[in-house]
């Protein structure tokens, strides 16, 4: 039995809104890494990246990874480029989802948010950054779900697999 479904995939890739949507189907409790970062040190992760700078950020990131609570779990899309959260996702007790979604579906979400990243990065930085990062989220993960995939009773059946206590 699985502790925790962790949702991976690149900024844009609508790992909060399915987890959220997910939270409403089964009642699973669900975080999003960014948001306890946010409640754990009082800064939103724009002023961390800011007074801390993207390294500072990996830090505090891999610290929330090592006590991550149960249920579903969105994560920040650069988690996987830190080693020991890789090893952590990789754990038999995470079923790790990659929501793999287009180029072009997440440009035409991501360019009008103030992600810090984003905010720094020309187009073409963004797409060499996303075409880096996929052979990580293969790494990583025990499914991929193409995120264009209308059959999202899909995610239903999954879940149910993992975690006896929902009807
Ligand atoms: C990042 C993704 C963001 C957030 C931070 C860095 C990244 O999370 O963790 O801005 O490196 O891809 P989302 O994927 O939820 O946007």
């Amino acid at each position: 039995m699985k502790k925790r479904i962790i949702l991976i995939g690149f900024m844009g890739a609508g790992k909060s809104y399915t987890g959220k949507w997910l939270y409403e189907k089964t009642g699973i409790p669900f975080e999003d890494t960014d948001s306890i970062i946010e409640k754990e040190t009082g800064l939103s992760v724009k002023q961390i990246f800011q007074d801390r700078g993207e390294v500072g950020f990996r830090q505090i990131e891999a610290d929330i990874f090592s006590d991550l609570p149960q249920g579903i779990i969105a994560a920040g899309g650069g988690c996987i480029l830190t080693e020991s959260i890789r090893e952590i996702l990789k754990k038999d007790e995470n079923l790790v989802i990659w929501l793999n979604t287009s180029w072009s579906t997440i440009l035409g979400r991501i360019m009008c948010s103030d992600r810090p990243l984003v905010k720094k990065s020309s187009e073409e930085q963004l797409h060499c950054l996303y075409q880096n990062r996929i052979p990580l989220y293969e790494e990583c993960a025990d499914l991929v779900i193409d995120n264009s995939d209308e059959n999202i009773s899909k995610f239903i059946t999954i879940i149910k697999q993992h975690f006896s206590d929902i009807q």
